[in-house]
Parts: structure tokens; C-alpha cells; sequence
């Protein structure tokens, strides 16, 4: 999964010869309808950093509303931290993934055509305005393959290099958020099956990996910022204030019960969706008989440091749920210690995971 270039802009391609291109060292760039955030790597270490928070309307659901905005943003970052190639994230918002099996095909090319012929029946796009890659599933078998789709509207990836042509920024790949969150939080080389659940501020990205590879994605519309606004409200605070208390205090420790029942329903709203999804995901693949079952549930997202949560989501899932160590693939040593501190890290794992790219 990744290159979206590679199908959308021929001129990019062309540019670089492939290997070179691939090994490129780029910052990662993730865009969310609130921040922009940057990371790059060097040498299993970071080499830079940095975000800056966007205001209501540049973008929305992860469509990019107001270019010259965003640009203006971009290119201040690019002058503090000083990088030209760009590895970047789109939105799960925006996405559509199925599972399908296929022909073994002899290459990419043929492989291609076989998935394209089964856009239409998959996903509520034209094939003609839309951009699609794919990764192969698991080991194939004599004359089938397995693959996991991603398809992307092509206006939103237009968008997306827009904002950045007008920064002067050269994007070198584009790949689903999961995708990179998926590379940064599961162990490299893990096998089996994991829900990543991303608790963003606006929404919830909830994604199923086998392996290192997302094979389904979907976003729910509960975020940390439900919380946060629910907590000015019965606390009668501003919302730094209110902010402070989400992160000082914790759920299910037996501390502050207003605490406990300001924030229950928002979080036991994003339960039940987690669950759903678990549910539905579990049962499939008991009923298929093949597959694993999901072994672990991983969270990520500046949300996810509310204390407690894993431990309440783990009431109901069933299996063990864990804050993602997102720099466990990333330095080369154990005993570094990451610059960054471990409630910040989570939520940059969508760029710790684009950055990691150039890495492998
Ligand atoms: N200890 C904590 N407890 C609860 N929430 C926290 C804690 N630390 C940070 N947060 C929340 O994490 C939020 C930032 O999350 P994150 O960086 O994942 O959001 P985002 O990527 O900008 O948004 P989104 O993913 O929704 O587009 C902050 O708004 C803050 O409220
Ligand atoms: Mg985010």
C-alpha cells in the first residue's frame, strides 16, 4: 500500500527513478482537521518535529476547504524545521477499503486490472474519478491472491497536492492514515490480527490489521473533544481548565466520581462502537473458520492517554488492550530514549509511521 503517486501523477514518477525515489528520506506529514504535525528520522532517531494546530474551516472531515490557508501553515513549518520531501497521510474519513480475492496475475500491471474491474461492485465511487492500491494478504495460493484495496476519491488527492505544490513541498507518497499507524504501533513482523483504534479529537479511527497491513478501516464520529466539552459544561470551566482535568484525572481508579459519570457517556458511546465493530469482525471470521481472531486491541491518539481506558474497553472486548508503543520500530536501541514523551508520542504515530518508510 502507498504510492497513490505512482497511479495519479506521471510526472512524479518520471522525475525520480524508482529505487532512489522509494529510499528517498522524507518528513512524514499528517493533516487532521485540527493540527498539522511533522517528523522526521535519521538513523533510528528522530531527526525533527513539530506541529502547528489549524483554525475551524481549513479543513473538514478531512477535505481540505481553504488551500492558501493550509499552504500558509505548511510553509511555515517547512522554514522552521527545514524539509522538502514529503511522505503523506490521507484521510480514513474519505476512504473505502474491501478484502477480495483475485487471479495471481503475472505483475503489478495485470493485477491491477483485475482489482479495477472490481471497484464498481465495491465501493459507491466512479472507477474513472477514483485512485486505488492494494496489498497482498498473507501467502497466495497456486492461482489466487488475497488483497486489501484502498480507494480514494482523485479530488481529494488533487487537494492534497495543491496545498502542497502552493508550499513548495514535493510529495513522494500518499497512503491511508490506518496504514501508517499500522507500521509505527504493531511490533514489526507480528502476525495475526489487531484492532488499532486511534481516539482523535474530532472522531475515532477504528482499523483491523493482519499483520502490519490494514485490511478494513471505518471512522466513528465520537472524539476526545466531546469530552472535553462536556467537562466545561459540568465543571463550568473554560476549556484549558477543562483540558487539565481530562488529563489529571483518572476513570475507573476509583478517583473523582463526577469525573467517572461527566465522562461516561461520551466514552462508553465510543465503547459501543469499538465493540460493534469487534463484534462483527470476531463473528465473521468464526463463521469463515478461517483467519485469526483478533488477538489485541492497540490505541493511539492524544486521546488515548485518558487513564483508564484501556482497562474499561478491555471489560468488554475481551482481549487485552494496550496504549501502542509507537516508537518500538522505530529505535535501534532500547535503552534510547525517545525526545518526546510518552502521552505526546501517541499522538504522533500516523508521522512516526509515514517517517518509518524511508527507514525500511
Ligand atoms: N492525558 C491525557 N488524557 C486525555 N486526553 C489527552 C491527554 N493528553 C492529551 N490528550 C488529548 O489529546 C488531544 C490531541 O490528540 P491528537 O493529537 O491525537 O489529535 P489530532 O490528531 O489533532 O486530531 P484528530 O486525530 O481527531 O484529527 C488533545 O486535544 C488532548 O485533549
Ligand atoms: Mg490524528
Amino acid at each position: 500500500m502507498e504510492i497513490f503517486s505512482r497511479t495519479h501523477s506521471q510526472r512524479l514518477w518520471d522525475a525520480f527513478p524508482v529505487p532512489n525515489f522509494l529510499k528517498m528520506p522524507a518528513a512524514g506529514v499528517d493533516i487532521s482537521d485540527n493540527s498539522v504535525k511533522v517528523l522526521a528520522l535519521h538513523e533510528g532517531g528522530v531527526r525533527m518535529y513539530g506541529s502547528r494546530s489549524i483554525a475551524d474551516g481549513i479543513v473538514s472531515n478531512g477535505e481540505i476547504l481553504d488551500t492558501a490557508s493550509l499552504a500558509k501553515v505548511l510553509t511555515a513549518l517547512k522554514r522552521k524545521l527545514g524539509f522538502t520531501y514529503v511522505r503523506v497521510a490521507l484521510p480514513e474519513e474519505k476512504a473505502f477499503s474491501f478484502q477480495t480475492r483475485i487471479g495471481i496475475g503475472k505483475n503489478d500491471a495485470e493485477r491491477r486490472k483485475l482489482i479495477e474491474f472490481q471497484l464498481e461492485e465495491n465501493v459507491p465511487l466512479d472507477p474513472a474519478e477514483s485512485v486505488f492500491d492494494y496489498t497482498i494478504i498473507g501467502e497466495p495460493d497456486e492461482a489466487h491472491l488475497d488483497v486489501a484495496v484502498t480507494v480514494f476519491p482523485k479530488k481529494i488527492i488533487d487537494q492534497y497536492y495543491a496545498a502542497f505544490n502552493q508550499a513548495r513541498l514535493v510529495p513522494i507518497s500518499f497512503e491511508l492514515e490506518a496504514q501508517a499507524i499500522a507500521r509505527a504501533a504493531i511490533p514489526r513482523g507480528s502476525k495475526g490480527v489487531y484492532m488499532l483504534v486511534d481516539f482523535g479529537r474530532k472522531r475515532t479511527g477504528i482499523a483491523v490489521t493482519q499483520g502490519d497491513v490494514v485490511i478494513f478501516t471505518t471512522t466513528v464520529d465520537v472524539g476526545g473533544d466531546a469530552l472535553t466539552d462536556v467537562i466545561m459544561r459540568e465543571y463550568k470551566v473554560k476549556d484549558q481548565e477543562a483540558e487539565k482535568i481530562k488529563n489529571e484525572q483518572g476513570f475507573m481508579s476509583g478517583g473523582d466520581k463526577k469525573f467517572e459519570e461527566t465522562v461516561l457517556g461520551t466514552v462508553s458511546a465510543l465503547r459501543d462502537e469499538i465493540n460493534r465493530h469487534f463484534s462483527f469482525w470476531d463473528s465473521r471470521v468464526r463463521k469463515e473458520e478461517k483467519g485469526n481472531r483478533i488477538k489485541k486491541l492497540l490505541l493511539v491518539g492524544g486521546n488515548s492517554n485518558l487513564e483508564g481506558l484501556p482497562e474499561y474497553l478491555a471489560m468488554s472486548v475481551h482481549v487485552p488492550v494496550e496504549r501502542a508503543n509507537v516508537w518500538g520500530n522505530v529505535l535501534s536501541f532500547d535503552d534510547t530514549i525517545p525526545p518526546i514523551d510518552k502521552a505526546h508520542s501517541l499522538g504522533l504515530v500516523t508521522v512516526i509511521g509515514l517517517a518509518l518508510s524511508s527507514e525500511i
